[in-house]
């Protein structure tokens, strides 16, 4: 690379960090586990202005003005319209049905100031960018779907009525993540918990507590505090373990410390959690947290020392029968309990983080999780920022749900195609995972294998910087079989561990006929895709996971055949109703047999 060039690319890096910086530095990094925490509920209606053509910034909507002497004009109102916060927008109004552009929404909340607090707004999430007012003042922007923010408001918080407005916008455009043309329906909105949280002057903002890689009775622990009491003392209890430590901060405010003790390790079967508390002399915060380990020897996944395998299924953050966002805890125990019921141990929450609700009941039901960034196919890896706003994304994840159990990989890209920036970027993604946290699996999703006759060879080098790989392949979907399913064998470059990350095909609800032909999708024939596969699974033997993409027909724009699928993606195992298709039975069978 010449001196040019690379003077060149050192200044778009520049300039991609503070477009980026734009849109979201202002959004803090957000505290640990908010539920666990002294939190105000801001959900219910908010009122609304839908802002057809972006007028909403030059008609001043986020000062929210009133009208006070005749010759003022205001040209828009609060005051016809609401929508249910957290809740995405489309499933609310149908004239929102496809709306990808802004909305302003509105909450006036009151408060009281109190000495010695301090007092943050947090989102769960916001698609796609958040920009975030409170009485008239900019407080900044978050820029992602799928990840907590948060803005300390202590000193712009008033005692009485605040005026809190939020301008969302939810277009696509190429150099967001995910980028234009992703397989899933574009919900806009404030769709997840918006809270305010009140804590002390100096309080915990964040801590990491999990057993040491490849340990079963070492715990590393670290706390940061946030606040000018840098150094405080912290308490980090569990009482089931007969532990009581007390940990100074320094002077940055941080801590760590190791502690062993013998405990009933976290598994599926048994997904024992342990009550928590982090105190200080001012605050207490609560948490249940599971300990486990989890590693790859070999071709082996161990959980807790053991080899195990797999059984899992993917689905969207998505109740089908309304058409809308999941966002409730009844709705993140629909999408989990239908994981069990097929005899599931894991989950692929595709294709971003889903929500914090959800990741904390798969704590509970005991459900391992591939957890993943939205960088889904057509990426501008090319793009510098696309780097910055990736690991942007990887750091909100991990940050938020660093304390799971359940989650035992992250993985850091979909069906991205081998190339110079794909593999220069996802190199870079692999290495940020395992520094923001070495105890779990770093994973990614491939679809680029090469075929010779019956024989797949994965040959994707990316995989070397992984520890365990997945593989999307739609054999007798979009790839036909080249050979009996029974004679199809794998090959892999790599000796590492493979989860069929994705495979399937669809069929409508209800549709029946022969076994013979994709034309009809009917039953028959995606109950017999599901049979040939599972045959053809028997040939891998470095496979140590299967994930059949999808648990649920779901929404997708890119979904056009009007007779079978009219903007709905019909892989699902279950009918968009829940309605369970016969290849269902075919797949619960297979995990029963694994048993
Ligand atoms: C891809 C992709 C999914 C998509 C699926 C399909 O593998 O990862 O998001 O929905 O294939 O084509 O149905």
């Amino acid at each position: 690379m010449n001196i040019r060039f690379r003077l060149q690319l050192s200044h778009l890096n520049i300039i991609a960090l503070l477009v980026l910086f734009n849109n979201s530095v202002s959004a803090q990094d957000f505290m640990t586990n908010p539920y666990g925490r002294n939190t105000a509920s801001l959900n219910g209606n908010w009122q609304v202005v839908v802002d057809w053509y972006n007028r909403g910034e030059h008609l001043g909507i986020a000062q929210d003005k009133k009208i006070t002497k005749p010759t003022d004009f205001i040209e828009y109102s609060f005051s016809n319209q609401t929508l249910k916060v957290p809740g995405d927008w489309n499933s609310q109004d149908p004239h929102l049905f496809m709306y990808e552009g802004s909305v302003w929404y509105k909450k006036e909340f009151n408060a009281t100031r109190k000495e010695g607090k301090r007092t943050f707004l947090y989102f769960g999430a916001v698609n796609y960018i958040a920009e975030v007012y409170l009485n008239g003042k900019k407080l900044g922007s978050h820029e992602g779907g799928f990840t907590p923010f948060q803005f300390e408001i202590t000193n712009t918080l008033k005692d009485g009525t605040n005026n809190l407005i939020v301008r969302v916008n939810g277009e696509r455009k190429e150099d967001y993540i995910p980028a234009m043309n992703y397989d899933w329906w574009n919900y806009g909105g404030i769709t997840r918990d918006v809270s305010l949280i009140e804590t002390t002057a100096t309080f915990i903002e964040d801590y990491f507590i999990q057993l040491k890689k490849g340990s079963a009775t070492e715990i590393e622990a670290w706390v940061k505090v946030n606040g000018d009491g840098k150094s405080k003392k912290v308490t980090l209890s569990i009482p089931a373990v007969g532990i009581n430590k007390i940990l100074e901060t320094d002077s940055s405010g941080y801590a760590k410390t190791s502690l062993n003790a013998s405990l009933q390790l976290w598994t599926p079967t048994v997904p024992k959690l342990y009550d928590i508390t982090l105190s200080t002399d001012e605050e207490t915060v609560k948490e249940k947290i599971g300990f486990r380990s989890i590693e790859v020897k070999g071709l082996d996944i161990l959980l807790n020392g053991k080899p195990i395998f797999l059984k899992g299924v993917n689905f969207h953050e998505e109740i089908s029968k309304d058409k809308r966002r999941a966002v409730s805890e009844a709705d993140a125990r629909q999408l989990l309990q239908s994981a069990k019921d097929l005899g599931c141990n894991f989950i692929r929450t595709a294709h971003y983080p889903q929500s914090e609700r959800l990741v904390k009941m798969a704590d509970e039901m005991g459900l391992m999780i591939w957890e993943e960034i939205p960088v889904w196919q057509g990426i501008q890896f090319g793009n510098p920022i696309i780097l910055a706003k990736a690991e942007n994304m990887l750091r909100e994840m991990i940050r938020r749900d660093k304390n799971r159990a359940s989650i035992i990989i992250w993985s850091i890209s979909n069906e991205t195609a081998p190339a110079a920036d794909r593999d220069r970027v996802l190199t870079n993604m692999a290495a940020a995972c395992r520094s923001l946290d070495p105890t779990r699996l770093v994973s990614s999703a491939f679809n680029h294998v090469k075929m010779e006759g019956n024989e797949t060879i994965i040959n994707d080098t990316l995989a070397r910087q992984l520890d365990v790989f997945g593989i999307n392949r739609y054999m007798g979907w979009y790839a036909h079989w080249p050979a009996k399913p029974g004679t199809m064998t794998f090959k892999s470059d790599f000796n590492k561990p493979m989860i069929m990350s994705e495979f399937g095909g669809e069929s409508k609800y209800g549709n029946h006929g022969s076994a013979d032909s994709a034309g009809l999708w009917n039953e028959e024939y995606q109950e017999q895709l599901y049979k040939d596969n599972i045959m053809m699974f028997k040939n891998i033997p470095f496979l140590r996971g299967v994930c059949p993409w999808v648990l649920y027909d779901f929404r997708s724009p890119t979904r056009l055949n009007a007779e079978n699928q009219d903007g709905w993606n019909r892989k699902g195992l279950l009918s968009d109703k829940g309605d369970k298709k016969k290849a269902w039975y075919v797949l619960k069978a297979f995990y029963d047999s694994l048993k």
